[in-house]
């Protein structure tokens, strides 16, 4: 069993798939502790109620980002994270997290990438006018929305789609997505070659 930390900021939709996906077996990893750098994140409700460890560690305490990161780094190390899950978590990290996890922290991104980078996602995608928008799962490197990409699921835009609608169908996306990526990592079935992750299913 991988042990599995995750960082979260809201409601926790991604992080509750990834609960069910450990619960099920899908995942061969347990989630060992939940991160929110945001006190009233529901995803905190969600993993008390799974029985996993929580920490609130909010960003304002903390007069610069590596005192912040420290701090998480140091809540992660206390339950032995391997694999970190950043489910809607909103704050960019720095290299000093980065480089602590070195192809081990992941993220999952409503559009695919590289196009839609940064918040509003799918507003961005139907201000745009693209027909197919979706979601990604990638690593995390020390640039925003851009590390190798793992796995991504299409969407397609109606014209009768809203922000909220295409949203709600993107987030189904990234449940499974999020769960399928998790699960290959914690198989070991993820291989990076410069940008290009190759994945070894038989
Ligand atoms: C998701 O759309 C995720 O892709 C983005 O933030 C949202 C988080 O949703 N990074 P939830 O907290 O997992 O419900």
């Amino acid at each position: 069993m991988r042990r599995i930390g995750v960082l979260i900021s809201g409601r926790g939709t991604n992080l509750q798939a990834l609960i069910a996906g450990t619960q099920s077996n899908q995942i061969p990893g347990k989630i060992v502790c939940v991160v929110s750098n945001k006190p009233q994140a529901f995803g905190i409700q969600r993993a008390k109620q799974a029985n996993i460890s929580t920490e609130i560690i909010p960003h304002k305490n903390y007069s610069c980002r590596q005192d912040h990161e420290k701090e998480i780094i140091r809540v992660l190390e206390t339950h032995s994270v391997e694999l970190v899950v950043l489910a809607g978590y909103m704050r960019l990290l720095t290299p000093f997290f980065i480089n602590h996890y070195p192809s081990a922290i992941i993220n999952i991104h409503p559009s695919l990438l590289p196009s839609f980078k940064g918040v509003h996602s799918q507003r961005q995608a139907l201000e745009y006018g693209v027909k197919i928008t979706g979601c990604t799962v990638h690593f995390v490197d020390t640039e925003m929305d851009q590390g190798p990409i793992i796995i991504q699921r299409p969407v397609k835009i109606l014209d009768s789609d809203t922000e909220e609608t295409l949203s709600e169908k993107i987030l189904k996306q990234e449940h499974e997505a999020l769960i399928e990526a998790t699960r290959l990592w914690c198989q070991n079935k993820i291989q990076i070659t410069d940008r290009r992750v190759i994945i070894m299913e038989e």
